[in-house]
């Protein structure tokens, strides 16, 4: 049985004094939802007020990004160990830091190796560009990215990582994918990619996420697909009543 996950992506918003109203109010309302693995991922300033608040609450704190190299003159970057005093999180390989920072599979693969060392969850995200929606080239964009980015992974390790697909087109556009178009991205692309990694038994253990306008009213579309093991929330992430509404949704596909 994989266990339903809701992470909050919270990107480049909310500054501390926000944050912790924000973590206040919601952390209130999530920690009550069982049956359901519930992550907020603010920005790193934001990380040691978040982490403060949400002791004891059963509420997961992850970072968006961080550097694979254990220290050093890596001007404005955030090592794994500083990561792993706060988190117990990371999101790796989001579209934004592919399309605007340069990162790649090798990049997100060097930072996956680096997570692992620490004992960080990672949450790899995949996805293909609306251009390559377009042009059919989603199978082979996505299984690319996986294979490539997960690889040389140690087998113990490999349960325990998630991913998450989501297609450029629909992160924050409103434009969402429709529940059987993702289920079948999962199933016939993302877990045959970690079968040939991990084996199948592995694949079918390590949980998948959709990321891409999901919102309370189009949560029980993707999270009643029997591939798709919760999701990762941008925007409604940042709305307390949506985000709750989100993570009940999903508490309540736990068979
Ligand atoms: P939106 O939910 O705002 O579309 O963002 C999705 C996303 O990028 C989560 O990482």
């Amino acid at each position: 049985m994989r266990k339903p996950l809701v992470a909050g992506n919270w990107k480049m918003n909310k500054t501390i004094a926000e944050t912790r109203d924000l973590v206040f109010t919601m952390s209130m309302k999530l920690r009550k939802i069982e049956g359901v693995e519930k992550v907020i991922c603010p920005p790193f300033m934001s990380l040691m007020a978040a982490s403060a608040l949400l002791e004891g609450s059963g509420i997961g704190l992850g970072a968006q990004n961080m550097h694979w190299e254990e220290k050093g003159a890596f001007t404005g970057e955030v090592s794994p160990a500083m990561v792993k005093e706060l988190c117990g999180y990371v999101i790796l390989g989001h579209s934004e830091r592919r399309s605007y920072f340069g990162e790649t599979d090798q990049t997100v693969n060097r930072k996956l190796l680096a997570a692992q060392a620490m004992d960080l969850v990672p949450i790899v995200c995949v996805g293909e560009t609306l251009e390559q929606y377009e042009s059919k080239l989603t199978r082979e964009i996505v299984s690319a990215q996986t294979s490539q980015s997960l690889r040389d992974v140690a087998p113990a390790y490999a349960p325990r990582m998630i991913v998450a697909y989501e297609p450029v087109w629909a992160i924050g556009t409103g434009k969402a994918s429709n529940g059987p178009e993702a289920n079948d991205v999962v199933k016939d692309v993302i877990r045959p990619a970690l079968a040939e990694l991990f084996g199948n038994e592995t694949a079918q253990a390590i949980r998948v996420l959709y990321g891409g306008s999901v919102t309370s009213a189009n949560a029980d579309e993707f999270f009643s697909q029997p591939d798709i093991d919760g999701a990762l929330v941008g925007g409604a992430s940042l709305k307390i009543d949506e985000f709750v509404a989100i993570t009940k949704a999903a508490a309540s596909t736990e068979a």
